[in-house]
């Protein structure tokens, strides 16, 4: 289990968030929501070691991550999907797909990783030597998505999975973010897409300048009077 406790992060003087708090338990989907600048991508990056906290503590596992390098975190199975995918555009689908097999630990099964990754995504399978660059935004995300698995995950974090991608990729990406929870997978998704996020979670977390605004069950998520007016636009 992830266990966030009163987090404060600060750029500079700025504080981009305030004492949040949240939970992931094992096998479970959470989503996180919030208007553009709320602190969603920096409450994971805090996750991931890649921004320092100012206040509180994360623990995983009943252990903390206080000291860790962010290296150190994707040792532990912590492993995000940045918003905008950052694939690395010049090297093929495969090379990028290897690169999330870094760590010795899962270095070892790479190849057999890398098999798995081709039957959830066989469109990408079909384009493995082809520039990363070079392929749609759908299946770009499906490579970011696909190196994130290559790490072999116990916490996966995918932050914006449908960014810019059209109604319909947006759908297969969250088929196959949903699929991934059905194995056992235990995801933090960040999303505008709040509808179809909270269609696919069991529990969700709203930010709102930094500061945690709700959190609930998405069912109750969904009818609450706040999050129709300013997420769902009803
Ligand atoms: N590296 C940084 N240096 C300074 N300020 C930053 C940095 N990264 C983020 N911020 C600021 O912190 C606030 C939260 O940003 P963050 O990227 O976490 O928001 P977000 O909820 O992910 O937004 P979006 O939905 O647009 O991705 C914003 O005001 C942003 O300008
Ligand atoms: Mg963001």
């Amino acid at each position: 289990m992830l266990s966030v406790e009163n987090i404060t992060v600060c750029y500079g003087q700025m504080k981009a968030l305030r004492e949040v708090s949240l939970e992931v338990s094992t096998g479970q989907m959470v989503a996180l929501i919030g208007a553009n600048g709320s602190g969603k991508s920096t409450l994971i990056n805090a996750i991931s070691g890649l921004v320092p906290i100012a206040g509180g503590e994360i623990t995983w596992e009943g252990q903390t991550l206080k000291g860790l390098t962010p290296d150190n975190i994707c040792r532990e199975g912590i492993i995000q999907v940045p918003e905008g995918r950052k694939l690395f555009p010049a090297m093929t689908v495969e090379e990028n797909l290897i690169m999330g097999a870094y760590h010795p630990n899962v270095r070892k099964q790479a190849q057999e990783s890398l098999q798995k990754v081709f039957s959830t995504f066989p469109r990408i399978a079909d384009r493995r030597r082809q520039f990363a660059g070079s392929l749609s935004g759908g299946e770009q995300q499906m490579v970011a998505l696909g190196r994130a698995l290559m790490a072999k995950p116990r916490l996966l974090m995918l932050d914006e999975p449908s960014l810019g991608l059209s109604p319909k990729a947006a759908a297969e990406i969250f088929d196959i973010i949903r699929g991934l929870n059905k194995e056992g997978m235990t995801i933090l998704l960040v999303s505008q897409e709040v509808m179809q996020t909270l269609a696919i979670t069991t529990y969700g977390y709203v930010l709102e300048n930094g500061v945690l605004a709700l959190k609930d069950s998405c069912d109750r998520l969904l009818e609450d009077p706040k999050v129709k007016t300013s997420y769902l636009g009803l």
